[in-house]
């Protein structure tokens, strides 16, 4: 007879980075997102987490990451349980390994936003329960999940678009490399040579022959008839003392009007958010028509509902 035991012992599947999901999950997590979508806006109250309880541990600051995934659980039937490093044990040095083993007694699922990939990594190991990655310094893969669902909607679908990453080469963008790998994505990156993406990660996204990875100096050059434009902060979390400097070489990097006629003519922008108007991107362009960043932002919480539906119910994903 199946009961949450048994169930607690089937397979765990994470979400540590995209290189955890194949294809065929991206399309499962895209078409059950939509699907939750429209149903939440006709009014339809899903409630298939009755009873299930998210952790949430928050290293670094959030708004729309943490928002979302609690009002995620909370409105598919569940409870979220937040906890900042600070107060946990972890902070007078108690194990992560021992942390991940005593939570998961406790949890069906927890979301982790930290510094170190590895201690997402760690924290997934020891644990019995899927663990999340809600951003580190070296990934944040829930954001592309959310950022794909927002191309579909806005482009029909992302196969043969030109995605273009003008900045630095950030936790973002070497997650939207992983994507690039898995789904066979058009990416090119425009990024200054001393804030390139992650090497490691390029050379094996390269490594599948899997999708297009261009990495590019010029930004101009890299956003001709470009179909999606993506920006973030010049500045990541962490990064606060290279401000100056970063401001100094990004500067050429902004996503501005200029810089968009290049693109093609109904190319859509898109931004993780937050964002430092003046800065990576002028507030003519990020308030303007081709702007998506607030359908971007809202689709955290359909996707976010999706993972979470997925890998706590343990559905249709590799693992199972
Ligand atoms: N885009 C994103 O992850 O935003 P937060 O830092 O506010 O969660
Ligand atoms: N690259 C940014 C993303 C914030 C959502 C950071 O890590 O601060």
């Amino acid at each position: 007879m199946a009961d949450i035991g048994t169930e607690r012992e089937k397979v765990k599947k994470d979400i540590k980075t995209l290189l955890d999901l194949e294809r065929e999950d991206f399309e499962v997590l895209f078409v059950r997102a939509l699907d939750l979508k429209q149903r939440y806006k006709r009014g339809i109250l899903d409630r298939s987490l009755t009873g299930r309880t998210l952790g949430m541990i928050f290293e670094k600051a959030s708004t729309r990451t943490r928002v979302s995934f609690e009002a995620a659980i909370i409105q598919l039937g569940g409870t979220p349980v937040f906890m900042s490093t600070s107060d946990l044990q972890i902070a007078r040095n108690e194990p992560i390994k021992d942390t991940a083993r005593v939570l998961s007694r406790f949890l069906d699922c927890i979301a982790i936003r930290t510094y170190s990939q590895d201690h997402v990594e760690e924290f997934a190991r020891y644990s019995s329960i899927p663990i999340i990655n809600a951003l580190t310094d070296l990934y944040h893969p829930c954001q592309i999940l959310s950022d794909l669902l927002t191309i579909i909607e806005f482009h029909g679908g992302y196969k043969e678009k030109k995605i273009v990453w003008v900045g630095d080469g950030n936790n973002v963008a070497n997650s939207w490399i992983n994507a690039a790998s898995i789904l066979g994505l058009n990416l090119f990156l425009a990024c200054p040579e001393s804030y390139s993406p992650n090497p490691d990660v390029i050379k094996n996204a390269k490594a599948t022959g899997v999708g297009t990875i261009t990495l590019m100096t010029d930004p101009i050059a890299a956003v001709k008839d470009a179909d999606i434009i993506y920006t973030d902060v010049w500045a990541s979390m962490g990064q606060e003392d290279e401000v100056a400097l970063r401001k100094k070489i990004l500067g050429p990097y902004q996503v501005n009007q200029k810089l968009l006629k290049e693109a093609s003519k109904d190319a859509i922008v898109m931004h993780c958010l937050p964002a430092h108007k003046g800065e990576e991107i002028t507030e003519e362009v990020l308030e303007g028509p081709q702007s998506v960043v607030w359908d971007q932002s809202e689709n955290k919480l359909h996707m976010h509902k999706a993972i979470l539906e997925t890998l706590i119910l343990k559905k249709n994903i590799k693992g199972e």
